[in-house]
């Protein structure tokens, strides 16, 4: 019988778990969980005889795809699948996915969250800012970046997207003002919210000289992924401009330097959060189940990224 394991050490909301496994019994094929695993081994053994992975930002590394002889496909319930060595799949025969869009709407409200969180001084009483007016500039203008830009219109911000892989009219549709170089958004907006995913031309691609562009009250708001940006040059932002505030998901690698020298300018999740409701667990995962019951029975294999 087929098997499904959903691996996952940041679990899905429950409700989502059972619809998930509702899905694949329905298809007659065997459910399997493993959860909140703390060793790399737990998880090449629960894959020895699994057919097909459902996973989040859990890593699907060679080693993990060649202790699993009889996987054929894994699916990333999610956007980035820069944790899945899409070379070892390929090699093994195994499909990768993802499931785009799913769930972009609940790391999009993280993202105002965070912004409102701190504009306010991290309500600790203080007098703060108001959103509305501002330049919101959204690098990358994919699922979560059009979620981001209809919220940001909401609070009353004026909102710009910088993506050389979108058509202008698509962004214009959405009454966002489009930049065609990165630069010139980072030296309009005092608020840049990073969308891009981590790959080889990406990682540490946010600098110094990009940062040091932006106007005063520069706060740059990271849910994509750690790896984009230059920590050294990070640092050297928070150092030089005693206005630049740094809101993430992720908490950096350079974290003790930031909470040591930089109180009330930073905020991390302690865990990332950006994905973490219940709607878009539900999303992601359904949307998953779904796609590996496609594949096994129809072959159908929409959303493959190997
Ligand atoms: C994604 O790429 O979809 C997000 O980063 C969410 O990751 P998570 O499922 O690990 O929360």
């Amino acid at each position: 019988m087929t098997k499904v394991l959903v691996a996952t050490e940041k679990p899905f909301a429950p409700e989502a778990v059972s619809q998930i496994k509702q899905i694949i019994e329905d298809a007659g094929f065997e459910f399997a969980a493993l959860e909140k695993y703390t060793d790399k081994a737990e998880l090449l053994a629960a894959v020895k005889d699994v057919d097909a992975l459902i996973i989040r930002s859990d890593k699907a590394t060679k080693e993990v795809i060649e202790a699993a002889p009889n996987l054929k496909i894994i699916v990333r319930a999610g956007a980035g699948y820069d944790n899945i060595d899409l070379a070892a799949a390929t090699a093994n025969n195994v499909v990768a996915m993802n499931t785009p869009g799913q769930n972009s709407n609940a790391v999009a409200e993280l993202v105002l969250g965070m912004m409102v969180f701190q504009a306010r001084n991290q309500f600790n009483g203080k007098s703060g800012t108001e959103l509305r007016g501002k330049k919101l500039g959204i690098h990358a203008y994919g699922n979560v970046g059009r979620y981001v830009a209809a919220i940001a219109k909401g609070f009353g911000m004026e909102v710009c997207a910088f993506d050389p892989f979108v058509k202008d009219e698509l962004i214009e549709a959405d009454g966002v003002k489009v930049f065609h170089s990165a630069e010139d958004m980072y030296s309009y907006c005092q608020y840049i919210s990073l969308h891009i995913p981590a790959n080889e031309k990406t990682k540490k691609s946010i600098n110094f000289d990009l940062l040091n562009r932006m106007p005063f009250g520069a706060t740059l708001v990271n849910t994509a992924r750690k790896e984009v940006i230059d920590e050294n040059n990070l640092l050297k932002m928070f150092a030089e401009r005693s206005d630049f505030m740094y809101l993430s998901d992720l908490e950096p690698d350079c974290k003790e330097d930031i909470v040591e020298n930089y109180e009330g300018r930073f905020f991390f999740t302690p865990k990332k959060s950006g994905a973490q409701t219940a709607e878009a667990n539900i999303n992601a995962g359904v949307a998953a189940a779904h796609q590996i019951v496609g594949f096994i029975k129809d072959g159908n294999s929409k959303y493959k990224v190997n």
